[in-house]
């Protein structure tokens, strides 16, 4: 008999994008409704740099998301990275994590890390404190094509991060390949990884269904079909070592539908039910709590959740827009209706 509902420990989101200012306000309710934490990236502009600015940045994102919603702040590295102010805005609890973008690699990374090399003070103390390093898995190298830049990434940079601060826990953010699901499935337990839930459902034809297709796309781009099965084979897999992360990243409409839009997908509004439908068709919902709120909180050496949410098999359609200000966003999966809905 097919399952009717399904009631979990309340789930963390170990990867958000939610701005600020009036496109906060708009979009923090979404995640608030469904996750107790999240694990919030720093690529504002300017990036959050420091402990101070960090602290404020949650203070505005409680205000946002209302009670009972925890914002897990990241520290932006770049190539100035200093690990007293590291290690400040950890020993006083306003950070857990850093976040590491290569330069230029995605949306708002212009200040990130030019050369891995710079960061050794920084992830040394890192090391040494237990303070989390976060990795946007790409290379910017522009000779190497786009759909390889995370199995280069692997190669290049991780490889040897791992090599070289052995003690030092690292998330691979957003993997979306068979290559980085195998090196973490079989790579040492300091190293995770989180998995969103568009590299779950699109393979790269979806950027080009009919037509080409703004609201499909993001970074680490979508890749072959090869790529989406192993990614969710190894979310359904039971591995401790991949978690939720939904990577939601917001950008007005008119900055997606333009002539160079925007990288990110704004999968907030249903990202549980999201989630839900592939442990579904995988026939894994028994496995659907552990990676949703399980996994992310151990590795990171956090508690368990208190309370529970529950998810009833009834169809959710999806909004074609939200509002956000003067402007919309459109949701993943716009228009379309999803078989699972939260409840309560
Ligand atoms: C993110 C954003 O818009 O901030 N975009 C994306 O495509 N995922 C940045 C990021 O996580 O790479
Ligand atoms: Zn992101």
């Amino acid at each position: 008999m097919q399952t009717q509902s399904l009631t979990i420990r309340r789930p963390d989101d170990w990867h958000l994008h939610l701005r600020d200012g009036d496109l906060l306000s708009a979009v923090a309710p979404y995640s608030a409704r469904q996750f107790a934490r999240a694990i919030i990236m720093p690529n504002l502009l300017p990036p959050v740099t420091t402990a101070s600015a960090a602290d404020a940045y949650r203070s505005r994102i409680r205000a946002a998301a209302g009670e009972g919603f925890e914002p897990l702040m990241t520290c932006y590295l770049t190539d100035q990275a200093d690990p007293d102010e590291l290690e400040r805005g950890f020993r006083e609890g306003i950070w857990v994590a850093a976040k590491l973008y290569p330069a230029n690699a995605t949306t708002n990374s212009a200040h990130g890390v030019t050369d891995i090399a710079r960061l050794r003070p920084a992830l040394e103390r890192m090391q040494r404190i237990g303070m989390l390093l976060l990795v946007h898995g790409e290379v910017t190298d522009p000779e190497i094509d786009i759909f390889d830049r995370e199995a280069v990434f692997i190669d290049r940079v991780l490889t040897g991060l791992l090599r070289d601060y052995p003690e030092l826990k690292i998330v691979f953010e957003h993997i979306t390949t068979a290559d980085a699901a195998k090196f973490v499935a079989e790579g040492p337990s300091q190293l995770a990884a989180t998995i969103t839930p568009q590299h779950l459902h699109l393979n790269r034809n979806a950027l080009f269904a009919g037509g080409i297709r703004p609201h499909a796309y993001c970074l680490p781009v979508v890749k072959r079909e090869k790529h989406r099965l192993a990614v969710r084979a190894a979310a359904v897999s039971g591995s401790p070592k991949f978690f939720l992360g939904t990577d939601s990243a917001p950008h007005l409409r008119e900055t997606k539908e333009t002539g160079c839009g925007c990288a990110g997908i704004f999968n907030a509004p249903h990202a549980l039910e999201s989630y839900l439908t592939v442990f579904e068709e995988e026939r894994a919902l028994d496995r659907f709590e552990a990676f949703a709120s399980e996994h992310g909180a151990r590795f990171y050496g956090l508690p368990l959740n208190e309370g529970t949410i529950t998810l009833e098999h009834s169809p959710t359609t999806v909004a074609e827009a939200v509002d956000a200000g003067a402007s919309t966003l459109v949701p993943f999966h716009a228009g379309e209706t999803l078989a699972w809905r939260m409840t309560s």
